[in-house]
């Protein structure tokens, strides 16, 4: 079963004027599955906290059908089993971090017994243990995101809802919270990460979404956004051997001695480059399709959808 499913999911604000409502989420169809870190990237105004809203029930939905285990967010069940870290949140500072956590825990209603031994365990897992007596106040941000991930978990919840937790976190916390998600996905968790840090997305999502002006506009796993579609780079010794590669192949993009760029129609017509390479008796080295980063498939993808093209 799909811990998340969105079906025609849509959100219209009202914005009181004459033009009628805004549409912030635009017919979006998407499945999370058990297990999986999925990034939701899109520019600023995109639809992603909306997503966010509607899923959690703090939004009412316009149209469309959502469920999380299996409930519609307006049935409190589906909430029983889901952790959040909210953007820019504010914990009360006068407390410490095992302040918080016994507060969440005694929120969900955990008894004195069963706090106890979780919150030890989450302070372990954050890396907080040694802070948990200290006052949030004193706090760095990359600690209170830290301890922020704990208050979220506190329920043990199968699905995490975590919206920029490396926001405004040097590099060596952002590379201590990668490491507990990918704890947190590890132990069976499924992760909803909501980041405009597009490498950080890249080191630890499964699989993204891409939202633009409400609409979602991409969708699949890291490995296939990050493939530049059908360039290959073939490492090996040309020489001086000049190729021709028919139009119904691709197109040759590059040549020198040692490598070569192609531009295939379909990627089955790499096999017909081996073949053909290996018929001149060019001795081949590397075989492997040309990738990009998620930063550039997701300029492309919204610079491309900008333009209408
Ligand atoms: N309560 C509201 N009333 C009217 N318009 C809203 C409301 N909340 C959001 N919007 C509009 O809906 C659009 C989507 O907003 P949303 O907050 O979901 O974007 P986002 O993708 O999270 O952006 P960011 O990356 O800046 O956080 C924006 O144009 C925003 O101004
Ligand atoms: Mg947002």
């Amino acid at each position: 079963m799909n811990v998340v499913t969105v079906s025609e999911l849509t959100k219209n604000y009202s914005t009181g004027m004459k033009k009628g409502d805004f549409t912030a989420l635009d017919s979006v169809t998407l499945q999370i599955e058990p297990g999986e870190i999925f990034g939701l990237l899109g520019p600023n105004g995109a639809g992603k906290t909306t997503l966010f809203k509607l899923l959690l029930g703090i939004s009412s939905i316009t149209s469309g059908e959502a469920t999380l285990m299996g409930y519609p967010p307006s049935n409190p069940k589906s909430r029983e089993k889901i952790g959040y870290l909210p953007e820019n949140h504010r914990f009360p500072e006068h407390l410490t971090g095992l302040g918080l956590l016994q507060l969440s825990g005694r929120m969900c209603k955990m008894s004195e017994d069963m706090i106890t031994s979780k919150v030890s365990e989450l302070l372990e897992l954050v890396d907080m243990s040694k802070w948990a007596n200290t006052k949030m106040k004193k706090y760095s941000i990359g600690m209170l995101q830290r301890v922020g991930l704990a208050q979220a978990m506190i329920n043990d919840p199968e699905l995490l809802f975590l919206d920029e937790p490396t926001d405004g976190v040097d590099p060596v916390g952002r590379a201590e919270i990668k490491n507990v998600m990918l704890k947190i996905r590890d132990s069976g968790k499924t992760i909803i990460l909501n980041s405009h840090l597009l490498s950080e997305v890249e080191m630890v999502a499964d699989r993204v979404a891409i939202l633009q002006h409400g609409k979602l506009v991409k969708i699949g796993s890291v490995e296939e956004l990050t493939n530049k579609k059908l360039q290959y780079e073939v490492q090996g010794d040309f020489g001086e051997t000049l190729l021709e590669i028919p139009s119904d192949v691709g197109k040759l993009q590059s040549l020198s001695r040692g490598r070569m760029v192609v531009e295939l129609v379909d990627e089955s017509k790499i096999n017909w480059v081996i073949d053909f390479l290996r018929h001149k008796k060019i001795s081949l080295r590397v075989i492997k399709p040309i990738k990009i980063t998620l930063e550039q498939s997701f300029i492309e993808t919204v610079t491309h959808k900008k333009e209408g093209v």
